[in-house]
């Protein structure tokens, strides 16, 4: 199916270039994936898991309860007890190459469910999600034998079974950022994906069986937030890792309070991009196209936030207004997609509602013309300018392809409006001077800081952020802290 094409004249028409389906095989109905072996759920229900582009069903979904998540957990605790922790770093991380390997080999079947089940565009969980999804668990394998190099004179013990929810924005790369450093270092796992983007991790199942790891060290559950809150109140579960919204986060702290449970969360964020005089123009409008309408702005660390310096404003905004005139909006199978489908109908309620409070906060709202496919849910870019710092669009996560834009005249002032948020997870600058990189990096209150790029991610780069965006950090030798007690 061909998405839209604006009015522009300046952008070309291009061919329907749909990814096949064809090598895709989805069984009818998934249950639930404990102690290596597919397990219906005790309450008998399902649900659905549907394609948010046309909204059409793709599969039934098990949704476990209490009792599920407690066979899970008693799996994942005997087979830490008498499998996982018996075995040498060198034995483990044969295990985790060979999911590294099966799901290179799988790849394309990864990347085309992972765009159906989830809308984002095929370029990108082709090119980004998989890829760093594999990169995850070669990287953590190297790891697992080398734990006394990582925390040298230091006493390495895993901390048992690991509690893992994940959001919908990166399915599967969620599961290899929360599995492969936990198995490097010798927890064992119960895993739940988000309730509309389940198919990746139960693919992950499936290759991780065929990788041959001893049972129960790696479940995956299924459902929504009930299940996940059976997770982290399960008395035997040592470590919870959660992606997702701030709220949910508050109520897995409290939840966790007074018990020795560990904890990372990885919240929300309202990431700023700096544009300084002396940048290079265009680069900086791709990067800014990049860090917000990339994979739809559902993205905790988008850069949603930007500020230009007043000089070059005016430029800026019509480079921008051009470019997000070319840019594909629609079949996410398409190759030459750019904006995909919003995850979910609740997750576009979200965003209008946003967009409508921008309007009515004064804001001036630009979105180019667009021929919006007639079923499954679907945004424009979205740039709001006259913006003020206090505007709700401004202050609150949108997660959705919508950009506030603000001008700025000095370092102080721009460092003062972008460190004026609740969240800190991430931050671009664009500018020609490094002094002046240096000194905004050590001044911005964001875990992760990119100069002259952005949403650029590797596994060897720890990620994480300040205030209300979480504690703890994944990736790089950080990310094994988070699952270790060091004597
Ligand atoms: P959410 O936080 O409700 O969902 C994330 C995961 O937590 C899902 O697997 C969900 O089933 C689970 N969950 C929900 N309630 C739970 C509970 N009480 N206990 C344990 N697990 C629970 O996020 P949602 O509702 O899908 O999205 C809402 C907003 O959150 C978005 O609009 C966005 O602003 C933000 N968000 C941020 C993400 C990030 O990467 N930081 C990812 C997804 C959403
Ligand atoms: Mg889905």
């Amino acid at each position: 199916m061909k998405s839209k094409k604006t009015e522009s004249s300046t952008s070309w028409l291009y061919s329907p270039s749909p990814e096949s389906t064809a090598h895709i095989s989805l069984r009818e109905s998934y249950d639930l994936y404990i102690n290596g072996k597919w397990e219906k759920p005790i309450s008998g229900k399902y649900f659905d898991s549907i394609n948010p582009a046309n909204e059409k069903h793709l599969a039934k979904i098990a949704h476990a309860d209490q009792a599920d998540i407690d066979k899970a957990v008693k799996a994942a605790r005997k087979a830490y007890d008498t499998a996982w922790s018996k075995l040498s770093g060198s034995e483990r991380a044969k295990y985790i190459y060979r999911i590294a390997r099966i799901m290179q080999e799988r790849a394309r079947e990864l990347a085309v469910i992972e765009s159906l089940d989830g809308g984002k565009p095929i370029r990108e969980s082709r090119d980004i999600d998989i890829p760093l999804a594999c990169n995850h668990f070669f990287y953590y394998a190297g790891w697992a034998d080398k734990l006394e190099y990582a925390f040298p004179t230091r006493k390495v013990e895993a901390l048992g079974v690991a509690g893992q929810i994940i959001p919908w924005n990166f399915p599967l790369l969620m599961a290899a950022w929360k599995i492969a450093p936990a198995l490097a270092t010798g927890n064992t796992v119960v895993l739940k994906p988000a309730e509309t983007t389940s198919l990746t991790a139960l693919k992950l199942a499936e290759i991780i069986h065929d990788a041959g790891l001893p049972p129960g060290v790696v479940n995956i559950v299924t459902g929504f937030g009930d299940t996940g809150a059976a997770i982290v109140n399960h008395p035997d579960i040592n470590k919870i890792a959660f992606t997702g919204s701030t709220n949910v986060g508050k109520i897995i702290q409290k939840a966790i309070a007074g018990t020795s449970k560990k904890a990372t969360l990885e919240l929300g964020g309202k990431s700023a991009n700096i544009i300084f005089d002396d940048a290079p123009i265009d680069q900086a409008v791709e990067g800014i196209v990049n860090g917000i309408f990339f994979n739809q702005g559902h993205v905790c660390c988008a850069g949603s936030r930007l500020y230009v310096q007043e000089s070059v404003a005016e430029k800026v905004i019509q480079k921008l207004k051009d470019r997000i005139q070319t840019l594909y909006v629609g079949d996410p199978l398409d190759k030459n997609t750019d904006i995909g489908a919003i995850n979910s109908k609740e997750q576009l309620q979200t965003i209008d509602k946003y967009i409508k409070i921008g309007i009515k906060e004064g804001a001036e709202i630009y979105q180019p013309a667009c021929n919006l496919p007639k079923k499954g849910f679907y945004c424009p870019p979205t740039l709001f300018t006259n913006v003020a710092q206090s505007n709700l669009i401004v202050q609150e996560e949108i997660f959705g392809p919508v950009l506030t834009v603000q001008t700025f005249r000095t370092v102080d002032e721009v460092i003062q409006k972008a460190n004026n948020t609740p969240f800190g997870l991430a931050a671009g600058v664009w500018t020609d001077k490094g002094s002046r990189i240096f000194n905004l990096t050590t001044k911005l209150r964001a875990g992760v800081v990119w100069a002259n790029t952005y949403n650029k991610f590797d596994p060897s780069s720890p990620f994480g952020g300040y205030k209300e965006s979480g504690f703890g950090r994944e990736g790089g030798v950080h990310g094994l802290s988070a699952y270790v007690k060091l004597s």
